[in-house]
């Protein structure tokens, strides 16, 4: 039987996770790939717990440029991340005409279209399954199975340490830095965790749907980011009495001036499936114009979840080797020059619903006020509540959703609601979405 040689490079979550699964699933892999994929060199740090893992067999070192120089490895596995050291060790491979599989979102979001291009002149695969929504086959969803829609719009939960804390905070009650601990000990979040917390890993996902979805390059220092870390207890309260859940969403919306690309904390409504997904499980919702909607359901992170999406890229690449280029499933689902140079709408063009928490003083004319304001600004208010305040209490709470507008108008009425002399204290704004 054919063997294909594997480098892997990184021996830590996710590593680790794909040694174990190319071990323990050997004869079904073969079975599916027809090849025997093996790794015959791995490239990490601390050469004794390496040794300790992978047996005497396979060469070790702890220079990412080994597997580019071992003329006998057929594919790069890049699961070692960051942008610097792991692009020049993927753009080499790809030079001597390696196949490369990565799990690293920063680094495609980040240098995406120079990647596919060098790999395109040369004529060999990059596959990226497990960069977004970890187990989730969302990427040959996207590439393959909508192939035949013109999407409109994807929403997804696609960061699990996000999604986790949120649900740990809201069901067990734990505090944020707990709730964050347990998700690093699971192996969920990166190696910095602010690219969790404040959106930045779920916005190199999103950069990577929009791109599959709309067929256009990646435009990661375009897209709008907004973390989890401002967000109050009190928000989450009011959320759910208006009969909304509170989640972390990469979003991506064609327009017909452009797309809109980006991350936020969103109020989706609780009887929506994707309100429902819970601890480290992503989910990514797709609206296609053939199929309708679509929803992809799975572990986003961890280490067998993403080694399954690592070996399954394995096995497509074992199974295209010999077919060619022209006849793989392109990079970004579209065929590299049919990438249309589509731009990503600036923030403030953004169209949406809103949700807005003004703390006030409680004394009469302040609701008229506010509401006055939004409609100056043409916004339309859907809902209203007011908190009824404790005996003596100066202030109280008014939260208002509105419907759809553009950002520009919310920006422009929550700076004259915030010079109001009745409002003590910043509004706070969240962006609600429906996704019907
Ligand atoms: P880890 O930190 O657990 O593993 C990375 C490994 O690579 C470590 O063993 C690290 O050694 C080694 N390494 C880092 N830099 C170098 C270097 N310059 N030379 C040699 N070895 C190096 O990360 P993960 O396994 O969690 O993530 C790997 C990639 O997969 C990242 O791109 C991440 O975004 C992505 N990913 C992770 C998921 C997850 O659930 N964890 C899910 C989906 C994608 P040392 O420990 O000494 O730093
Ligand atoms: N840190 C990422 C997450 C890993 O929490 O989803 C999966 O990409």
């Amino acid at each position: 039987m054919k063997e294909i040689k594997v480098g892997l490079l990184g021996l830590g979550t996710v590593g680790s996770g794909v040694f174990e699964v190319l071990k323990n699933n050997a004869d079904e892999i073969s079975r599916r790939s027809g090849c025997r994929i093996r790794v015959t060199r791995v490239v990490s740090r601390g050469l004794d717990a390496v040794r300790k893992m992978v047996g005497p067999d396979i060469a070790i070192s702890e220079d990412p440029f080994d597997i580019v120089n071992d003329p006998a490895i057929d594919v790069l596995v890049e699961v070692m991340g960051g942008t610097t050291v792991a692009r020049d060790v993927v753009l080499a491979a790809i030079a001597r005409g390696k196949q490369v599989v990565t799990a690293n979102k920063a680094l495609l979001a980040v240098h995406g279209n120079e990647i596919f291009a060098k790999a395109r002149e040369q004529g060999v695969m990059v596959a990226f399954e497990a960069a977004v929504a970890g187990g989730i086959p969302i990427v040959k969803a996207l590439r393959e199975g909508l192939a035949a829609n013109r999407i409109d719009m994807l929403a997804g939960i696609i960061n699990g340490t996000t999604n986790f804390i949120l649900s740990e905070m809201r069901d067990k009650g734990l505090s944020f830095d707990a709730a964050l601990a347990d998700a690093q000990r699971l192996g969920y979040a990166e190696a910095d965790p602010t690219f969790d917390i404040e959106g930045v890993d779920a916005a190199h996902k999103a950069t990577l749907l929009a791109s599959m979805a709309f067929g256009v390059p990646v435009q990661f220092d375009r897209a709008y980011i907004e973390g989890i870390s401002r967000l109050a207890a009190e928000d989450f309260t009011y959320a759910g009495r208006l009969g909304y859940r509170i989640k972390l969403l990469g979003i991506a919306r064609r327009r017909a001036d452009g797309i809109e690309l980006r991350v936020h904390p969103t109020l989706i409504p609780e009887r929506r499936l994707l309100a429902n997904v819970e601890g480290a499980m992503n989910a990514v919702w797709v609206k296609g114009d053939a199929v309708g909607e679509t929803l992809y359901y799975g572990p986003g992170a961890g280490k067998l979840p993403t080694a399954s999406a690592v070996v399954a890229d394995l096995v497509d690449v074992a199974r295209m080797t010999d077919v060619a280029d022209e006849h793989r499933v392109p990079y970004l689902a579209f065929r590299q020059d049919q990438l249309q140079p589509v731009p990503v709408l600036p923030a403030d063009q953004m169209e949406t619903a809103y949700y807005l928490r003004a703390q006030v003083r409680d004394e009469p004319g302040v609701l008229a006020d506010i509401t006055r304001i939004l409609a100056d600004e043409g916004v339309s208010i859907d809902a209203v509540i007011q908190r009824q305040p404790a005996e003596g209490e100066p202030t109280t709470d008014i939260i208002l959703m509105t419907h759809r507008t553009v950002e520009q108008r919310i920006d422009a009425a929550i700076g004259r609601i915030e010079a109001l002399p009745s409002v003590p204290s910043s509004v706070v704004r969240l962006r609600v979405e429906q996704l019907n």
